[in-house]
């Protein structure tokens, strides 16, 4: 069954001291960024596109088609942006790669440059990863001092500048737009499209914005070519991915492997669902994709194919969910994360979110009234399509997938509280003590979690 993995992007992880720029070059990096110096921009592009690599940050959308919507007539500077911010719940792949492997962000981030005319990158990482952050600035400074940053790089004439930018915090920074309005200084919010920020993104100028592992896909497309790379996956979803697998899963971990793998092979893999105990639900690609059941464990993990089965593969954050867990509480935590992060800029969504955490915990807690489900069905149909940016729909997509595949879990919220249907201590992991709150008390306040050692903060972590 390993033998199903492709390690392109994890192919460094485990040698020792992955993130230095000496280990990068001893495994052949930044050869990729040498084949693209001996071709035109435009030949990049094509070269990109032929590959068929698709958005990794969740639409899917092809990377050297959005390329080629830069206007190279356009007489103002072009820039990059790597967007970083992985804050879905779920979403975990991109951190441990800037972590592991610093140099490929950054050699797909001046092959892109290259290939669009932007001669300022920036990478934004969100805030909270202050041990990233500093790992990112220092491979970029081992970069600038080996000469693949700055002026002329490798003599090809090119010159770029990369700034990494730390984000607040904030999940709706993700978004695009949203990004490049912080990038700018200014509270992060959507912006109205068009324009696209092809033409009009960061300060008014022609912006690509990739997420940080399409990014580091580019590089090993121009080093092997892109027929090598179409090989892998299927028809329209061609090339290979991160995975993350996590919760009652035996080995949780990045899983790297071509799209079209189902998810009863990565399972496999992973040595499947923790003893004892059976696959219950799961999301094929964070919180804010429809959740799936093990009623489509064959179904391929690609683009199409989901969507066929009325989900996403969104950003391949498969959370799994054994028997232990109630479907309610997982709903309602999910709500109250994107009640939390919504920006407050459209009323739908901030009004929403707000009614269906209020509904979800009275089902909950075994207060809900009967016609409770057809009010969180309504509010979703407010919702849906009439906000502003897809982070209403994603969660109103966790909300109805859930009440379709589980309505009479729902339904018991009408007599019981979810904690007595299933006993929040057992779907703890790893020895965490999980204690189900005395009847009146809100559950939303989560347990005490053991004090986090600053370990970036005191230096623990080498950058
Ligand atoms: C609420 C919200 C949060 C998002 N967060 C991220 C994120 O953290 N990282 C990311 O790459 N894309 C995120 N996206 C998608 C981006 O808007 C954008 O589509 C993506 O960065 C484009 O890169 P790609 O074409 O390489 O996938 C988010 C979208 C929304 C609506
Ligand atoms: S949908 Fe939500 S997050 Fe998006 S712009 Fe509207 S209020 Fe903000």
């Amino acid at each position: 069954m390993t033998d199903m993995l492709t390690p392109i992007l994890t192919q460094t992880w485990d040698k020792p001291r992955s993130w230095k720029l000496q280990t990068y070059l001893n495994n052949g990096g930044y050869r990729g960024l040498r084949t693209a110096f001996a071709m035109t921009p435009t030949a990049v592009i094509d070269s990109v596109k032929a590959s068929g690599l698709r958005g990794r940050g969740g639409a899917g959308f092809p990377t050297g088609m959005k390329w080629g919507f830069i206007p190279v007539s356009n007489p103002k500077p072009k820039y990059l942006v790597v967007n970083c911010d992985e804050s879905e719940p779920g979403t975990c792949k991109d951190m441990p790669l800037l972590l592991a492997s610093p140099q490929l962000v950054i050699e797909g981030a001046i092959i892109a440059a290259y290939a669009v005319g932007a001669h300022r990158a920036f990478i934004y990482i969100r805030g909270e990863v202050l041990h990233v952050i500093r790992r990112v600035r220092a491979a970029v400074e081992e970069a600038y001092a080996a000469g693949y940053l700055g002026r002329n790089i490798l003599g090809s004439g090119f010159s770029l500048d990369i700034t990494v930018h730390a984000g607040a915090g904030a999940y709706i920074c993700g978004e695009e737009t949203a990004l490049l309005d912080s990038l700018e200084g200014r509270r992060g919010q959507p912006r109205l499209r068009p324009p696209f920020p092809a033409v009009e993104g960061l300060y008014a100028s022609p912006t690509v914005v990739n997420n940080c592992e399409s990014i580091a896909s580019v590089p090993a497309i121009l080093a092997n070519g892109s027929a090598w790379y179409a090989q892998m996956g299927t028809e329209k979803s061609q090339g290979s991915t991160i995975y993350s697998l996590s919760g009652h899963v035996r080995k949780p971990g990045q899983y790297e492997a071509p799209l079209g793998i189902t998810t009863r092979q990565l399972l496999e893999i992973a040595s499947g669902i923790r003893e004892g105990h059976r696959l219950k639900f799961f999301t094929p690609g964070g919180s804010s994709t429809p959740l799936l059941t093990p009623a489509h464990l064959d179904v391929p993990l690609d683009y199409e194919s989901l969507a066929a089965a009325g989900t996403m593969l969104g950003t391949k954050a498969m959370q799994f969910f054994d028997d232990t867990v109630s479907v309610v509480r997982t709903t309602r935590r999910w709500v109250e994360f994107y009640q939390h992060e919504s920006c407050g800029k459209c009323t739908p969504c901030r009004e929403g979110s707000w009614w269906l955490v209020q509904l979800l915990a009275n089902l909950e807690e075994g207060k809900g009234e009967e016609g409770d489900i057809e009010k969180i069905l309504a509010i979703c149909d407010q919702v849906s399509g009439k906000s502003f940016c897809t982070l209403a729909d994603g969660f109103v997509a966790c909300v109805t997938s859930a009440i379709a595949a589980f309505r009479s879990e729902f339904e018991a919220g009408y007599r019981l509280p979810a904690w007595e249907l299933f006993p929040y201590q057992k779907s703890a992991l790893f020895g965490q003590t999980v204690v189900a709150p005395p009847p009146g008390v809100s559950i939303s306040q989560e347990p005490p979690r053991p004090r986090r050692r600053r370990a970036a903060a005191q230096g623990v972590i080498e950058p």
